[in-house]
């Protein structure tokens, strides 16, 4: 029991935010896997590609509150984390928190805000609180970002500093539709909606209280074997050693693996992760960790490659399916 009602409500909340985003839905359980272990979510991609419509869609599916941001270039720290006001009646500072204080922060448009604005954010997605003046004022739970961005070779960008990257668990992109009927359907349905965000309509298919007991069944009831502990270890080391590679994926992205394998676990109904569970996300789980070296990045090296190649020579742990 228990784990087989949680998989039920994933499957109830990936249907749903099938209903609106069209196209991979893996990508969209990739999301959910993110979210019940809190991780935090970078969708790149081109303009137009259903970014936004998936982050809010999503956002709007869980019964959670949620607050959007959209980054510009004028966007103070004060905006994402609040300010302190003076209140003359009272004499007293008052500290009036920003969007951040809630449970689903859709950061849009990530890149087009200076570093100085991104840095507030990363900070208290790593952190999960907020300090001014000596003062902490915790973050609500659950807390993530679903943040999107546009490829950093666009202009009037300023792109993520790699070590900030970090902090993202799952760098996803959304893709163009992969055929004529996808293209097709995204038209049906603007159509059947009347309007370009149908986003507001939507109704909520889980509760906050039912999210966190699922979250809580990811944290406790998913076992992970002593192999697939080693497993992870060998990628994120071949990684790595690897020649082409200046600075590998951090015991962080380690973590993600381990983290999004125990998700990914209950969501397809299991209570144990399998090595395939870990290979659903190697690539968007690490290859934003990987800084090549400058004559690799010349040459045109992929990190994804690199990756794939690794996971395709490192021994997959076989046999013991459960202890
Ligand atoms: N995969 C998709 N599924 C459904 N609608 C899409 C998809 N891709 C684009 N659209 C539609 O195209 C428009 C642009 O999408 P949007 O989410 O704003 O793109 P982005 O944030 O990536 O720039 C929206 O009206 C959206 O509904
Ligand atoms: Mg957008």
């Amino acid at each position: 029991m228990g784990v087989t009602k949680a998989s039920e409500k994933c499957r109830e909340i990936i249907e749903s935010v099938a209903e609106y985003f069209v196209g991979s839905k893996l990508v969209i359980t990739k999301t959910l896997a993110a979210s019940l272990v809190n991780g935090h979510v970078l969708f790149e991609d081109y303009p137009g590609l259903g970014k936004t419509l998936l982050a809010k869609t999503f956002a709007n599916v869980i019964g959670a509150e949620f607050r959007r941001i959209q980054f510009t270039p004028d966007l103070l720290p004060s905006d994402i984390i609040g300010t302190k006001v003076w209140r003359s009646r009272e004499g007293v500072f008052e500290f009036v928190k920003g969007p951040v204080f809630t449970n689903i922060l859709l950061a849009d448009e990530i890149n087009r805000a200076p570093p100085k604005t991104q840095a507030a954010l990363l900070e208290v997605m790593e952190e999960r609180q907020v300090t001014i003046e000596g003062e902490t004022y915790r973050l609500k739970k659950p807390f993530f970002v679903l943040a999107t961005q546009n490829p950093i070779e666009y202009e009037g960008t300023y792109p993520l500093p790699e070590a900030q990257l970090d902090r993202f668990i799952l760098r996803l992109s959304t893709g163009y539709p992969r055929n004529i009927d996808e293209e097709c359907e995204i038209m049906r349905r603007r159509l059947k909606w009347g309007k370009d965000d149908p986003t507001q309509d939507i109704k909520p298919v889980i509760s906050l209280d039912d999210f966190l007991w699922i979250q809580h069944k990811v944290e406790e009831d998913i076992f992970v074997d002593e192999e697939v502990i080693r497993y992870i270890a060998s990628i994120v080391r071949s990684i790595r050693g690897d020649p082409r590679v200046d600075a590998g994926p951090s015991p962080r992205g380690s973590l993600a693996l381990l983290k999004l394998s125990k998700a990914y676990a209950l969501i397809e109904g299991r209570d144990f992760v399998i090595p395939d569970d870990i290979k659903v996300f190697v690539l968007d789980a690490l290859a934003h960790r990987i800084v090549l070296k400058p004559e690799s990045l010349f040459e045109g090296v992929d990190p994804r490659e690199i990756i794939l190649s690794i996971v395709s020579r490192v021994e997959v742990p076989k046999g013991r399916e459960k202890l």
